[in-house]
């Protein structure tokens, strides 16, 4: 999987895939009578979150009033990346993630901050200067520097944890030949670090990439360059999970004991962007099978004291990104696309009403 800006698609086209997508029946969200997810889940002492779709919170009400209830931690989908903040250089756009920030505080959430630097959705202004030549890597590390401080600035003091850095490594644990890398050598994940924590030195900065819940080359890539960053006193002080997770593919494993190493070296750990997506049509065998996947992976966090965060990426089917980007594949989140419980939904809300 690679993330690029052919990702985008119109809502419109999400929307009809979603439609598409289910046929199975699920209970409506009024007709539910125990407590929201966010109240078991403060009880567990953890925080429940969702990634945010701009767009929808604008025009669908229950969407908003969907994401108040349920969750007490939001993450930007789109707005706080490169491209949607700055997409002419030096014109900035900050309508969109100020009022995610603003929704946050009127509903008490709090927020991920998502992501400073990342391969994917760059400004076209910067890809192109540098593949021109325009942007030489001096010029380059400057840029860099005045983007992270500028935006962790911009929310200090709101944003609980940062994704400094975003999908850095490859699958064989060798660092991902992005322009990052190509331009500045495998320092500017350490000077990212550095400039995030000077602009807000409370927010908690984090590690963050997809194919790395359990034990294996990438993830293990992590745990070395985490230890050694900590050694030289580099201020990184969490490791996030996506967790986009396929049935198809199996559960990973070793999930608990790669959190327990993180945790070993004193970091937060967290679950960011988890989804679990199937093979469509939906059928109730593949229900079933997702909502033990959401309900694991909630158990290997509450199971891990470093863990203080599990954030699903989208709870409807209606806003999913999985339709549009893998082909065939659908149903990824908790909810359908008319806001029907799934039985991932009960798994989580099950899960947390357990606790730690
Ligand atoms: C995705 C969004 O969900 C899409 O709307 C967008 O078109 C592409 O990016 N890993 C990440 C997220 O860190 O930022 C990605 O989000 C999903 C994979």
């Amino acid at each position: 999987m690679s993330h690029t800006n052919r990702f985008r698609m119109p809502v419109l086209a999400l929307a009809a895939g979603a439609l598409l997508a289910t046929g199975v029946a699920a209970q409506p969200a009024s007709a539910h009578g125990g407590p929201p997810l966010r109240t078991l889940a403060h009880r567990a002492d953890v925080r429940i979150g969702t990634a945010v779709d701009m767009a929808a919170l604008a025009d669908d009400r229950t969407y908003r009033s969907t994401t108040a209830r349920e969750f007490d931690s939001v993450t930007a989908e789109n707005v706080m990346k490169w491209e949607s903040v700055e997409p002419q250089r030096g014109v900035y756009d900050w309508k969109p993630a100020d009022d995610l920030v603003r929704y946050a505080r009127a509903h008490g959430q709090v927020v991920r901050g998502h992501t400073l630097v990342w391969h994917s959705q760059l400004p076209g202004w910067l890809t192109a200067g540098v593949a021109d030549g325009s942007i030489g890597a001096a010029e380059l590390r400057v840029i860099l520097r005045k983007h992270i401080t500028t935006e962790v600035k911009r929310y200090k003091g709101r944003i609980q944890q940062w994704d400094v850095v975003n999908e850095v490594f490859e699958e064989d644990g060798s660092l991902r030949n992005s322009i990052w890398l190509q331009q500045l050598g495998p320092s500017y994940i350490a000077d990212a670090f550095r400039w995030a924590h000077a602009a807000d030195p409370r927010a908690k900065l984090f590690l963050n990439d997809y194919n790395v819940e359990g034990v294996n080359p990438k993830s293990t890539a992590y745990y070395e360059l985490a230890k050694r960053l900590r050694a030289e006193g580099v201020p990184v002080q969490g490791f996030g999970a996506q967790a986009h997770l396929a049935i198809q593919y199996g559960f990973p494993g070793d999930v608990s004991a790669n959190l327990a190493r993180f945790e070993a070296l004193g970091m937060q750990t967290a679950f960011t962007e988890v989804d679990v997506r199937m093979i469509l049509p939906v059928d109730e065998a593949k229900l079933a099978t997702q909502a033990s996947y959401f309900r694991r992976l909630l158990d290997a966090c509450l199971g891990a004291r470093s863990c203080k965060s599990f954030t699903v990426w989208g709870y409807t089917d209606r806003y999913s990104w999985v339709p549009g980007v893998f082909g065939g594949q659908g149903a990824a989140t908790p909810m359908d696309e008319g806001y029907g419980r799934k039985p991932a939904y009960g798994a989580l809300g099950e899960g947390l009403a357990a606790g730690r």
